[in-house]
Formats: C-alpha cells, structure tokens, sequence
C-alpha cells in the first residue's frame, strides 16, 4: 500500500490509477470501515482510503482530543483488504492556515437531529470531504448509512454543487447483539456493552410496529425514549423521519428512516433503521 501525507505527492501518485474510488474515514478502523473497503473495490480499478481526524466536525466540547488514533493498527488492516492507496494527511498539511472558506449545508437537513445537538458539525463534515474530493479526485466515494444524516448531507452536496463523484451507500455493519459498530463503542464498560443494543432493538421495535400499521409515530417515539432514559440512557432524539430528506413524514410517506441518539454512560450512540 501506498501512503501520501500531502496534496502534491497524493495528485501525483494517484494520476492514471483508472477509476478512483475514495473511502473517507477518520481511522481506528473496525470491520464496519472495511466492509466499506471491500465494497469499493467493486466500484473502480484503485481503491484509496483516508485517515484524518477532522478538528473541523467537533465541537468546542467535543472529544477530538480523545478520539482514538491507531494509525499503524489502522494501516495493517489496510493492507490485509487490498486497499491500494492511504491518504494520510497531518493537520498542517490539511489546514496550513486556519480554514475561513467552509461548506454550508441547508440547516433544514444540517440543523436538525445530529445537527441539533451538533452545531456546526456537518458544515465540518462537507468542507473535508469537499477537500478530499479535491484531493484524490475520485470517480466515487463510499459512506455508510450507520451515520445517515452524514450520507443525505454529502449526497446532497454533491449533487447540487455538481461534483463529478458517484456516492455510494454502504449498510451498518453490526455486532451479532445488533450494536452497530462504531470506534466510540471502544468507551464503553463492560457493563454497558451488554446494554448497549437495546437502542437498536428499540429502532427495530419502532419499525416492525410501522410496518405492522402504526403511525402513532409520537407515541413510538416517547416508547422508545421512556424505555431508554428509565435504563440510565440519556436520549438525545429517537425520530421517525422520511429517507429522502430527514424531515418528519406526512400521511401518505413510505420510505422511512428511524434514527436515534443517545449516550449510555460517556459515550454517545447513534443507530438507525430503514422501515
Ligand atoms: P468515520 O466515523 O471514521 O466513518 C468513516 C465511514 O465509515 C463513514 O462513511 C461511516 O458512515 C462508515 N461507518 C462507520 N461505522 C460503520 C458501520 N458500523 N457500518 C457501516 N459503515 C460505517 O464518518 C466519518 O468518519 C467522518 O465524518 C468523515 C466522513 C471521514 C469526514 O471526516
């Protein structure tokens, strides 16, 4: 595998490598972040990955700091999966000046849910991957739906802004207890750990009762968030939402998305379900 740290050495090195295909990560890859490696493969000739820790999504109180680094474990399982390319850029090389030209999602798709309790957070998210883009200039990239907002946000910037990148969605990669895999699940205690599925099992709860016919969405909702908080969670939302653009469904919505935050202890979940 090869490895860039810089803007100039990662344009040179990945110039006539065929179709491109990037997979933005932030490292301490599990096997939810190669499953995205294998599953690019299949898009394009070179596969590139990305490790960068990005200041820019964290809030003020947020654990940037804490976030955990493990870079050489990290290049290891990169290697292992075929992954031809890593870009693997330090701060400085990133943001050699503090960045004053940002991305500015919609606050309709950006402000609501992560975005709520995140501010800022995706306009940090669509400015590095702007950049990515711009750097490795990839024919298609590859997000994965456990953080879903993240994915409509990103389509939709590509979209609109006309970014010649296919976006390609990946499922969440699960534990067999159903916890979705995450580098912050590494904070739980071993207590937790065995608590920590019961917010998925609460989304599935919510979706089987849709599909069986309930549209009480604001009593499933209350359910769900009654259950968690009485077992210690802290529940930021558990929203039914429309897939296509996050926003609360009407009568006749189909296609439907139930998303949930909340923090078990000092690590903060997220999880979501198709309906
Ligand atoms: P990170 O949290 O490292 O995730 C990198 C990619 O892996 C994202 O597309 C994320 O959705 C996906 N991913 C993480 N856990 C997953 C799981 N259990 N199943 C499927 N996919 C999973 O998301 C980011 O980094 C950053 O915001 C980034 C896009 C790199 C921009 O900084």
């Amino acid at each position: 595998m090869q490895i860039t740290s810089t803007i100039a050495d990662t344009r040179a090195a990945l110039k006539h490598r065929g179709r491109v295909v990037l997979v933005p990560t932030m490292g301490n890859l599990h096997d939810g972040h190669i499953a995205l490696m294998r599953e690019a493969a299949k898009h394009g000739d070179t596969v590139v990955a990305s490790i960068f820790v990005n200041r820019l999504q964290f809030g003020p109180r947020e654990d940037f700091d804490e976030y955990p680094r493990t870079f050489a474990a990290d290049c290891a399982r990169l290697e292992a999966v075929g992954v031809a390319h890593l870009f693997a850029p330090d701060e400085a090389a990133m943001y050699p000046q503090p960045q004053r030209y940002h991305v500015d999602p919609d606050p309709a798709q950006a402000g609501i849910l992560e975005g709520a309790f995140r501010p800022g957070h995706f306009r940090g998210v669509a400015t590095v991957v702007l950049k990515l883009f711009h750097i490795v200039r990839p024919d298609a990239a590859l997000f994965g739906k456990k953080d879903y907002q993240q994915l409509m946000v990103l389509r939709n910037m590509t979209r609109e802004l006309a970014l010649p990148v296919e976006i390609v969605a990946h499922e969440t990669v699960r534990a067999e207890n159903g916890l979705a895999l995450s580098s912050r699940n590494g904070f739980l205690a071993p207590e937790e750990r065995i608590e920590a599925p019961r917010l998925y099992r609460a989304l599935t709860r919510i979706r089987d009762a849709i599909r069986g016919g309930d549209r009480d969405f604001a009593r499933l909702e209350g359910e769900a968030v009654a259950e968690l908080d009485g077992r210690g969670w802290k529940t930021d939302y558990v929203a039914v939402r429309r897939q296509a653009d996050l926003q609360t469904p009407s009568d006749g919505d189909e296609a439907l998305v139930v998303l949930g935050a909340s923090r078990l202890g000092q690590p903060r979940l997220i999880d979501n379900v198709e309906v």
